[in-house]
C-alpha cells in the first residue's frame, strides 16, 4: 500500500520537480503536476494545464491534496534586466496567490503547502553562518525577491484552516543532470575549474535526494514555519571547486576574477550575484528536530552524482 494519497506539485516540471516525481512515485497513490504545457500521462504522475496565475477547473485537483509543493518560478538565472525582474517576482507571488484562492474553493483543504523558497534571503556572510532562529536578512534584488514571495505566502494562507504551512528555504540544489552541478562539473572536465572570485565566499548547497527527503520528513512530522533546506556542512567556494577536481582527477584551474566574471556573465546571459554571494546557511531546525542528512557533506554528494548510485555510502 502507497506511503500518501494526493501530491501535487504545481510546476513540477523543473529541475526540483522531476526529482520529487521521481521520489515519490511509488511511495503515494496520485501525483499532479500543475504546468503551462501539456504532457501525457505516465501511470499516475499526470499533468493538469494551469498558467500560474488564473483559477481554472485544475483547483479541483487540491481537493484533499496530502500535500501541495509550489515549485513555481521563473529561473533565476538570467540577466536581471526589468523584464525578467519583473517575471522573476511575478511568476512567484502570482502562483502563489492563486494556489491560496483555489483552496479556498476546497471543501477539505490539503493537509500541507510546502513552499519553495530560497536561502537567498539571508545576507551575505562570510564571517558567521546564518539559522533560521538568528540569520539576518540582506538586501538587494534577489532578497527582495525572496522577501516578497515569503510574505505573499503568510499573507494569502494566513486564513487557511487545518492546513499546515512549511516554507523551504533551500540553498544551491545537486542534481546529476540540471542545475549547477553538471555546469561546474564540464568546466572541471575541461580543466577550467578554479575558484570564482576571491574563492573565500561560503557555499551553501543540498544534494536533491535530501531534499525530497526532507520533505517526506515533513509530511509526516507536524512541523510549521521556516526551514534551511541546506546540508550542514557549507564550505568556501575555492573549497568546493578543490573538492570538485579531487572527484574527477583534476587539478584545480586558474581562478576566475571578478571582472572575468562579469564579462562572462554578459555573454552567457547570466549575473554574478549567484556565484560572489557568500550563502553561509544551517539547517539548525531540521538538525534540531532529528532530521538525518544522507549526503551530509560534499565529497559524499559529488561521489553519488559522479557514481549515479543515490545511496550516500561513500567513505571519507
Ligand atoms: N534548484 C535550486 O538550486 C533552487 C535553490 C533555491 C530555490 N529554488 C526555487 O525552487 C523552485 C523550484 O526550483 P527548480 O530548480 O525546480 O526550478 P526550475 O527548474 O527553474 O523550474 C521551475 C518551473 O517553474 C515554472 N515556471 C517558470 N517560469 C514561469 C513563469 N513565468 N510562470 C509560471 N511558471 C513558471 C516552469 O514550469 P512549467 O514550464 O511546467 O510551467 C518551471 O519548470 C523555484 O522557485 C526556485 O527559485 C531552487
Amino acid at each position: 500500500m502507497a506511503q500518501f494519497g494526493k501530491i501535487v506539485l504545481a510546476a513540477g516540471t523543473g529541475q526540483m520537480g522531476k526529482a520529487l516525481v521521481a521520489y515519490f512515485k511509488d511511495k503515494c497513490n496520485e501525483i499532479v503536476i500543475l504546468s503551462r504545457s501539456e504532457s501525457p500521462a505516465n501511470k499516475h504522475v499526470r499533468t493538469v494545464k494551469w498558467d500560474g496565475k488564473t483559477l481554472g477547473s485544475w483547483w479541483v485537483e487540491l481537493e484533499n491534496a496530502d500535500v501541495l509543493i509550489n515549485l513555481t518560478g521563473k529561473n533565476v538565472n538570467c540577466r536581471y534586466n526589468q523584464k525578467n525582474k519583473k517575471e522573476i517576482i511575478d511568476s512567484r507571488t502570482n502562483s502563489v496567490e492563486v494556489l491560496a484562492a483555489a483552496i479556498n474553493r476546497c471543501q477539505t483543504v490539503p493537509k500541507l503547502w510546502i513552499q519553495s523558497a530560497s536561502a537567498t534571503i539571508y545576507r551575505h556572510a562570510e564571517d558567521r553562518p546564518m539559522t533560521e532562529a538568528d540569520g539576518e536578512i540582506g538586501e538587494g534584488f534577489s532578497v527582495e525577491v525572496c522577501k516578497a514571495w515569503e510574505n505573499t505566502v503568510n499573507e494569502n494562507t494566513a486564513g487557511i484552516h487545518n492546513m499546515r504551512r512549511v516554507i523551504l528555504r533551500t540553498s544551491l540544489v545537486l542534481s546529476k543532470s540540471d542545475g549547477v552541478f553538471p555546469r561546474l562539473r564540464n568546466l572541471v572536465k575541461f580543466g577550467l575549474g578554479g575558484k570564482q572570485g576571491n574563492g573565500r565566499q561560503m557555499m551553501s548547497w543540498i544534494h536533491e535526494q535530501d531534499v525530497c527527503r526532507m520533505v517526506e520528513w515533513l509530511m509526516m512530522n507536524k512541523e510549521e514555519g521556516v526551514f534551511n533546506c541546506t546540508a550542514p556542512t557549507p564550505l568556501t567556494n575555492k573549497t568546493f571547486m578543490e573538492i570538485l577536481c579531487r572527484v574527477y582527477s583534476k587539478k584545480l584551474a586558474f581562478t576566475s576574477p571578478e571582472w572575468l566574471l562579469k564579462f562572462g556573465a554578459i555573454v552567457i546571459g547570466t549575473e554574478t550575484e549567484l556565484i560572489l554571494k557568500s550563502r553561509w546557511v544551517l539547517p539548525h531546525r531540521a538538525l534540531e528536530q532529528g532530521f538525518t542528512f544522507l549526503f551530509p557533506t560534499l565529497e559524499s554528494a559529488f561521489m553519488d552524482l559522479h557514481n549515479g548510485t543515490n545511496e550516500g555510502n561513500y567513505k571519507q
